[in-house]
């Protein structure tokens, strides 16, 4: 039985499998309708959601099969004091796959180590996101063609940011990818990915102004600034508008570099922003509806 804990879990060819799969999905929807026909998936979200929990929901309502869950914490037995291997093995009775999304670090990797049925990380705490990573790899591959020879700007909350994680992990197996990490000091990307970058002599560089370094990008990748993960809110007003993207800067920009952001956006990118043909936000929602549906049929092995 296979979990999907961290972007890595898959090989580069089995993640090719799965972006093939998710882009038939996409161009025939009818061939799928049936597949997942009498299974369950169980949404169990301990943090709010609205993008990954729905689309998990509608990825395997669009399988025909069905959805059970809890979309906080409050309304769960975790309420009451259960741990998390005690939930999965009672989900394990329920569901045939479980989405689950928490506040710690490693909850995911602890209900795989005591479920009966495959378990997706949803998000665990700061640490990794890596549907949201197989989300942005999709749209990546179907706009651009390929997913190796990028410049590719991670900017904002690069400490707290999950999705910034998963996705460097994922990337840096690909040929000729740079990092750029803008970002201010505070929210500097964590040492243990300079230190893997640097074991696998990927180039990177990090900066503080978006606008020094937006002319070199191919791909913009934009994040919210983590308030439920500071410790104080004083820390977070000083930085949570540090950086926003308008038409001024993104006039600095290649005229076929992507913007992408996991969402939701609170101000980081500008609303006039929306309009312009590289803005790949609202898409990006669209390719995770499908990455999940491959996802879901992968982890089932259902054909
Ligand atoms: C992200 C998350 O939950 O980490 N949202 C999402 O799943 N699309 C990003 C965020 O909350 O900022």
């Amino acid at each position: 039985m296979r979990h999907l804990i961290n972007p890595l879990d898959f090989t580069v060819e089995e993640l090719d499998k799965l972006f093939d799969l998710a882009s038939d999905i996409e161009k025939n929807p009818e061939k799928y309708a049936k597949k997942c026909a009498g299974k369950k998936i169980a949404t169990c979200f301990y943090e709010p959601s609205t993008r990954t929990r729905l689309s998990f929901e509608t990825a395997m309502l669009n399988l025909g099969g069905s959805v059970i869950g809890f979309s906080d914490a409050g309304s769960s037995s975790a309420s009451k004091g259960e741990s998390v291997a005690d939930t999965i093995r009672v989900i394990s009775c329920f569901a045939d796959i479980c989405a689950m999304r928490h506040p710690k670090e490693g909850a995911a990797t602890v209900a795989a180590t005591h479920s009966r049925i495959p378990v997706i990380n949803a998000g665990d705490g700061g640490h990794q996101h890596p549907t949201q990573t197989l989300t942005d790899m999709l749209t990546i591959r179907s706009m651009k063609g390929h997913l190796s020879g990028f410049t590719i700007g991670l900017c904002g909350d690069l400490k707290f940011g999950r999705t910034v994680h998963s996705l460097i992990n994922a990337l840096s197996r690909y040929d000729d990818i740079k990092f750029i990490f803008i970002s201010p000091e505070e929210l500097r990307i964590p040492d243990y990915i300079i230190e893997m970058l640097k074991d696998k002599g990927i180039p990177y560089k990090e900066v503080i102004k978006l606008e020094d370094t937006i002319g070199e990008l191919d791909l913009l990748y934009m994040t919210r600034v983590q308030r439920e993960r500071f410790f104080n809110e004083e820390d977070y007003v000083r930085l949570k508008d540090f950086y926003i993207l308008d038409k001024a800067k993104l006039s600095l920009a290649r005229k076929d570099m992507l913007v992408l952001h996991p969402l939701p956006r609170v101000n980081e990118i500008s609303v006039e922003v929306d309009d312009d043909p590289r803005a790949a936000y609202f898409k990006q929602v669209q390719y995770g509806v499908y990455v999940r549906m491959a996802l879901i049929l992968t982890l089932l092995g259902i054909e």
